[in-house]
């Protein structure tokens, strides 16, 4: 082993994956599927609710736009929000599903995003366009990991882009212009370097946030559904978004709720 390594205890399986991280911007994995299923039935409850359906058999996620108009999306995505964020057991069936890569990349140690991201793109919907950008961008710590995870497949332009980090380098090295354009014409500067990422529901993408991302119009037969998560460990720096408001505390370890209890015994010399 060379000297470089010799102070990097992290195992093998971390290793591959963190190289992978790295090199592409973003991991695939599987999710722990008993705790996908219950996050899923859960969003599932509350859309049924909100569009009344009874006859739960006959309709599906994917099928979403066949009950839902392009004005109501922006509603549905709220009523969902509020319903599945009333306790925590939804946090804690994201954070189970997700945890093996969650502690790869990021630590055991955590701190996770009080309220996730809620994404459903209608087929043909301007409004559900994300605008390329970077979340470091505005004031979002680097040292986040953002877990994404489909409730239904996706594939085209259903699918999440990303520029990989390769590129963006090379993308910024040509021209440092580049970040001054609007969000429209860095798109169409970047298009032909984007990656869509296609995923199936029952696995997790875990992507680097500080690289360009976002959705294009879904030009699919089919509604896109997916939620994401930031986690980040406890005690690495916060930027604009702050501990006990945006993030909540997961995993506290025991030394750490001692030390910060500890009081030092008076009178000490
Ligand atoms: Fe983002």
């Amino acid at each position: 082993m060379n000297s470089e390594r010799s102070w990097d205890f992290r195992e093998n399986q971390e290793l591959v994956a963190s190289h992978e991280y790295i090199q592409e911007g973003y991991i695939i994995e599987k999710a722990d599927f008993q705790y996908l299923k219950l996050i899923k039935q859960d969003i599932e409850r509350a859309y049924f609710e909100f569009v009344n359906i009874v006859n739960k058999e006959t309709y599906n996620l994917e099928n979403a736009h066949l009950s839902i108009s392009h004005e109501k999306i922006n509603d549905l995505r709220l009523f969902i929000m509020q319903n599945i964020y009333q306790n925590t057991s939804f946090h804690r069936n994201y954070y189970y599903s997700a945890k093996n890569i969650i502690h790869s990349l990021c630590g055991n140690e955590l701190a996770m995003q009080k309220r996730p991201g809620l994404s459903i793109n209608l087929p043909q919907n301007q409004n559900d366009i994300l605008p390329i950008h970077a979340d470091t961008w505005n004031g979002v710590s680097p040292f986040e990991l953002n877990i994404w995870m489909p409730l239904v497949n996706c594939t085209e332009s259903m699918c999440l882009y990303i520029l990989k980090r390769d590129d963006y380098k090379r993308r910024l090295k040509q021209s440092k212009e580049l970040l001054r354009l609007t969000s429209d014409e860095l798109y169409n500067e970047l298009c032909d370097d984007l990656t869509w990422i296609p995923i199936e529901y029952g696995q997790i993408l875990a992507f680097d946030q500080s690289l360009p991302h976002g959705y294009s119009l879904n030009k699919e037969q089919y509604t896109h559904w997916s939620i994401n998560c930031r986690f980040k460990g406890l005690h690495t720096p916060y930027w604009d978004k702050k501990l006990g408001e945006y993030f909540m505390p997961i995993t506290v370890k025991n030394c750490t709720r001692l030390g910060m209890d500890y009081h030092h015994p008076e009178n000490w010399i």
